[in-house]
């Protein structure tokens, strides 16, 4: 059984079920597809190899395929060891393999796999001819990393695209977008983005602006779904995040040690659906995991952030969220604090600290408790900042 994209190009990717943290942080509750791709022509071309747990079933599909041929080009789009990573299986079933890649590409290439002898050196718009296909090179610098970039394959239109227009979520059989229900992947498709690629998310929608010149009648990223259908769909989301485009909704996140800040967050929460807002997400900071929590921030105008005071500071396990807000930086929101204090404030104060250092967008006066939330103007300056909140989301 070959997948076919088009006329002797096939998918060779693999399904990841396995590994539980992608990038070592990011959890993979649905898994993770690499997708890799293969031109079988006068020259053989390979498109991306796979993450380097998979080497020997990556190059057992690819023999069933070419039998005792050799694969003449690897074409590296991205340096990621998830994609990278079977450079050195490749290489040593084929030596003679030419690898591609562009002025960016060989120096990190090398420093994770050693020297390679036989390099090719592409530049923006350049093309390499298979035979009947030929490749076209265009430059994705800073999607996801510097060396990123598209390859294009004329005869078929089809734009390999790397990490742009990828996803989270394993292949379940379902290769193409027309054979699956979109909405299945949807939320990690935008926490792929929102995590993976919204650092630069210019960039990404700069790659966008640039493919968009091209005639195009397949995407075909390294992770997650290949377009064939919709493209317009998959286009639309990802020029959507990479504008920071914001939805009507709010993500309360709080950090709470015996579920006072909890509490908090419940009475904020009631403010902001009073203020008619249904889409409300209120998560507890140590229990989901930042990635989803991140993936929520980057959809959502409303950011709601409270945290417990830690030994005069704020709780440990909000400092890697307000990380990622601080380096990510997400734009068109309005933010909402409040904290707890115990015997020592220290949360609400690394909030707005934080606040300060990222220029945020900080709607109503930041609220501490002492202890619970047991006194009424408590209660009522929680609740007003959610409603607050609410009334600027909807309006
Ligand atoms: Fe899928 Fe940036 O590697």
């Amino acid at each position: 059984m070959n997948i076919k994209l088009a006329e002797n190009i096939y998918y060779v990717g693999v399904n990841d079920r396995r590994t539980e943290l992608f990038e070592n942080h990011m959890e993979l509750p649905n898994g993770v597809s690499y997708n890799s791709y293969l031109i079988v022509d006068e020259h053989i071309a390979l498109i991306d190899p796979v993450e380097p747990e998979f080497m020997a079933q990556y190059i057992s599909q690819i023999k069933r395929i070419i039998g005792d041929r050799k694969v003449d080009y690897l074409i590296v789009n991205h340096d990621e060891p998830d994609h990278s990573g079977s450079v050195g299986a490749v290489l040593r079933e084929w030596p003679e393999v030419t690898v591609v890649g562009n002025a960016k590409t060989f120096a990190p290439l090398e420093n994770f796999y050693g020297p390679i002898a036989n390099k090719k050196i592409v530049a923006e718009g350049e093309t390499l001819s298979l035979g009947g296909h030929t490749l076209q090179f265009f430059m994705a610098p800073m999607c996801h990393w510097p060396e990123s970039m598209a390859t294009y394959e004329q005869t078929s239109k089809i734009i390999f695209s790397n990490d742009a227009f990828g996803g989270f979520g394993a292949l379940n059989g379902g290769i193409f977008d027309d054979e699956v229900n979109l909405e299945y992947y949807e939320a990690d498709m935008r926490r792929y983005y929102a995590n993976i690629v919204g650092k630069v998310a210019m960039m990404a929608l700069k790659t966008i602006q640039k493919v968009s010149t091209l005639e195009i009648k397949m995407i075909a990223p390294s992770h997650g779904l290949i377009w064939r259908s919709n493209l317009q769909w998959v286009i639309d989301r990802y020029t959507a995040w990479s504008k920071h485009e914001a939805k009507e909704g709010v993500v309360i996140v709080y950090g709470s040690m015996y579920g006072n800040t909890g509490r908090m967050a419940d009475i904020v929460a009631r403010g902001v659906a009073e203020a008619g807002v249904k889409e409300i997400k209120v998560y507890d900071v140590s229990k989901t995991e930042e990635s989803f929590i991140f993936s929520d921030i980057w959809q959502y105008k409303g950011v709601i952030l409270g945290a417990c005071s830690h030994y005069g500071s704020i709780f440990p396990n909000m400092v890697g969220l307000l990380h990622e807000i601080g380096e990510y930086k997400p734009q068109n929101k309005v933010f909402g604090l409040f904290g707890g204090a115990s015997w020592s404030g220290g949360g609400l104060k690394t909030l707005k600290e934080n606040a300060e250092k990222n220029n945020w967008n900080i709607v109503g006066e930041p609220i501490e408790v002492k202890g619970a939330p047991i006194r009424e103007e408590d209660v009522e300056k929680l609740y007003k900042l959610g409603v607050e909140i609410g009334n600027i989301v909807k309006s």
